[in-house]
């Protein structure tokens, strides 16, 4: 299928790109116009984009239905000041209550039924049920255009950063994302959670660089059975590896002697198992298998 986005409907296009540009994280802003009127509501266009300076942007785009601009953006005008608070999954039911259109002077703490609490530096209250909260100066706004659905982009500098000390790792020196269960939004009414079963870690690519896909031999990059994932691990080395006489390993001794009169299936058995040997992260090991059957 393919789309010319120009041509779909404000809607259409918003739910399109929204259902592909997925998860994205919530920014939970709260802000005050000059008469200290208080404003929280939610954005999932939002992300970190500079850490020296520590600059966040999020966008309260012009409304798809009747072009209005946001409270959150007419709010920033006034008093260039924002904290953004982190959502997560104990949280979601309020933030999403929260992102009713009330009226300008209708304070969605107490809407949505949070607390608030004194900011540091700035002057918006802090959301107390978030177990994180940036505090931040607006140093800058950007209009999209002028039609519904346009952003309107709020660059936000962090100055000042709570953490709840529940969400901290054992050693108390970083979040751990196994404690805050972080949300974001996906299409429509989609949203994800981050726990325990869905996260995973990727080691980093070595400081070298890594030989790359189009460098491992043919038989192995052309392979039926190893995904993109296992390419793309098997290529995070050095130097094309070579066989370690040392290494043994019961099974691949049983899959060359048990499929010696047929290279084609012994290629797929050690294929398979190299395949295991990854999604157990031993790298050495798999390449050691796969040589193997280069060298049979
Ligand atoms: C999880 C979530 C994410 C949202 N993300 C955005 C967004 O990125 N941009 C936007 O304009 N509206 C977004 N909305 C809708 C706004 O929260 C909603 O329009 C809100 O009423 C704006 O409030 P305000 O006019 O008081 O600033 C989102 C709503 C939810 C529930």
């Amino acid at each position: 299928m393919q789309i010319n986005i120009p041509e779909l409907s404000i809607p259409q296009r918003q739910a399109w790109l929204q259902h592909a540009i997925a998860p994205r994280p919530i920014c939970f802003a709260s802000t005050i116009d000059k008469e200290g009127n208080v404003n929280l509501s939610p954005f999932s266009f939002f992300n970190l984009f500079s850490t020296n300076p520590p600059i966040v942007i999020f966008s309260p785009s012009r409304s798809g239905r009747d072009n209005h601009l946001k409270h959150t953006f007419l709010n920033v005008l006034e008093v260039p000041e924002v904290v953004i608070n982190i959502c997560d999954y104990d949280m979601v039911q309020q933030v999403s209550l929260s992102s009713c259109e009330y009226a300008k002077n209708i304070d969605e703490f107490i809407k949505a039924g949070f607390t608030k609490t004194k900011a540091s530096i700035v002057q918006p209250p802090m959301v107390k049920e978030a177990k994180i909260n940036l505090e931040c100066k607006v140093i800058e706004t950007k209009n999209l255009g002028d039609k519904g659905g346009a952003g309107q982009l709020i660059f936000a500098e962090v100055m000042y950063m709570h953490v709840n000390e529940s969400i901290l790792n054992d050693e108390g020196t970083m979040i751990d994302h196994h404690k805050i269960r972080h949300i974001a939004r996906l299409g429509g009414d989609t949203y994800a959670v981050m726990n325990k079963q869905n996260l995973f870690t990727v080691p980093k690519p070595i400081k070298e660089l890594g030989i790359g896909v189009d460098a491992l031999p043919e038989s192995i990059r052309n392979s039926h059975i190893l995904t993109g994932n296992d390419l793309g691990m098997l290529a995070n080395v050095q130097i094309l590896p070579e066989i370690n006489v040392a290494f043994y390993d019961e099974k691949l001794t049983n899959i060359i002697q048990y499929f010696s009169i047929n290279p084609t299936e012994m290629e797929k058995e050690l294929h398979l198992y190299a395949k295991t040997l990854l999604s157990q992260k031993k790298i050495d090991d798999a390449w050691q298998v796969l040589l193997a059957g280069e060298n049979v």
